[in-house]
């Protein structure tokens, strides 16, 4: 059964609510995309593809970005609607950024669940706005305050957002330095999971001449499998669905000489179908807050349809994720090839034939 999520639900009933002027909604990665009704007024900036996708399908003023917000001006908003995200620096960043966007007496209202930090944002943003806290408890343990921008913001105190906004050259343990930043997952270190496939994926493939024509890095992050891959006679895609890692790999990419193209998607779902040699994934286990096997198979229905026909799809796991069991319902040839006791590799071969969506 699917748990009711009361954060949005108080999201949907401030973006119904009419107001005078206009509203911008931020809308982070913890937003269902299965978002319906379009009020009017209403801009939003979402840094996620698949959510993006389905606000535009629905007749939604839509931006797809990294949520810098460079372009809109300030005292532009009179009311900004925020479910807070995971990522504390983000908070702080569009916070900050809610108060310089906001007209005088604008309001920012946040929203979000007591163990998701609520509290202590809402608190942090009545001392940047310098105004009294006005909080209330909504559904179970969901709060939301208000905050009505009075003065100017010159003599602001702001949160500490770890300058979210720019992309930071990085050195990381195995001594290489990655251009990364907040919000992307894993940003300050190498996923365990990753280097285990990089360091077997010769093994997998059977041999390190196979490692060549098309190659697909489903779910980049900042794209430490595409840099580890770009020395490889390949023509090299990354994908991701989030609008920061996009940025990050491109960089990174662009560091090694222009090695291969970085294109939006949602689980590769807008790339062409039969069109890869090899595809390789650290697939996402959770949306948000919240975990789903769901999106798992959405990866594997995408990856049988964008292999071509003889390709081979290397995965990691945790090893809690049953993907063998998963992904027999779309290949014919599923192989754990390795399992180091944190985490599992298989490989995954001769396609079944696909339904377009799932
Ligand atoms: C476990 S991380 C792996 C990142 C990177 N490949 C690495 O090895 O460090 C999974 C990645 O999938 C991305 N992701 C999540 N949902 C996605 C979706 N619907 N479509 C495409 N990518 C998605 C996340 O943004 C994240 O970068």
């Amino acid at each position: 059964m699917q748990r009711v999520d009361f954060a949005f639900q108080q999201v949907m009933q401030y973006l119904n609510t009419q107001s005078q002027g206009r509203t911008l909604w931020l809308a982070d990665e913890n937003t269902p995309s299965n978002v319906s009704l379009s009020p009017p007024n209403v801009d939003v900036v979402c840094n996620r593809y698949d959510l993006f996708l389905s606000l535009q399908r629905a007749g939604w003023s839509c931006t797809f970005g990294d949520f810098t917000l460079y372009t809109h001006s300030d005292a532009s908003f009179d009311r900004i609607v925020y479910r807070i995200s995971k990522e504390k620096p983000l908070v702080h960043h569009l916070i900050n950024q809610a108060f310089r966007l906001l007209k005088k007496n604008g309001c920012l209202i946040l929203i979000g669940d007591k163990s998701e930090g609520i509290k202590t944002f809402s608190r942090k943003t009545a001392s940047l706005f310098q105004t009294p806290l006005v909080e209330r408890k909504v559904n179970g343990s969901v709060w939301v305050s208000e905050h009505i921008k009075s003065h100017q913001t010159s003599d602001t105190d702001w949160l500490d957002d770890q300058n979210y906004a720019e992309l930071r050259a990085q050195s990381f343990d195995n001594g290489k330095t990655y251009y990364t930043k907040p919000g992307i997952f894993g940003w300050q270190k190498i996923d365990k999971g990753s280097a285990f496939l990089i360091d077997q994926l010769p093994d997998m493939v059977g041999d390190t001449s196979l490692i060549q024509g098309s190659v697909l890095d489903l779910g980049c992050g900042f794209g430490y499998l595409s840099i580890e891959l770009a020395h490889y006679p390949i023509q090299l895609t990354s994908t991701d669905n989030n609008a920061a890692a996009l940025l990050a790999c491109s960089e990174n990419l662009i560091a090694l000489g222009n090695k291969g193209q970085v294109v939006p998607s949602d689980a590769g779902a807008q790339l062409p179908s039969n069109a890869f040699d090899l595809v390789v994934c650290n697939p996402p286990f959770h949306s948000g807050f919240s975990t789903s096997s769901e999106l798992t198979q959405r990866f594997l229905n995408q990856t049988a349809r964008l292999l071509k026909p003889n390709g081979i799809a290397c995965f990691v796991v945790n090893q809690h994720i049953a993907l063998e069991k998963l992904a027999v319902s779309y290949f014919r040839d599923v192989k754990l090839f390795a399992d180091n006791g944190h985490f599992k590799l298989l490989t995954l071969q001769a396609p079944k034939k696909q339904k377009d969506s799932i």
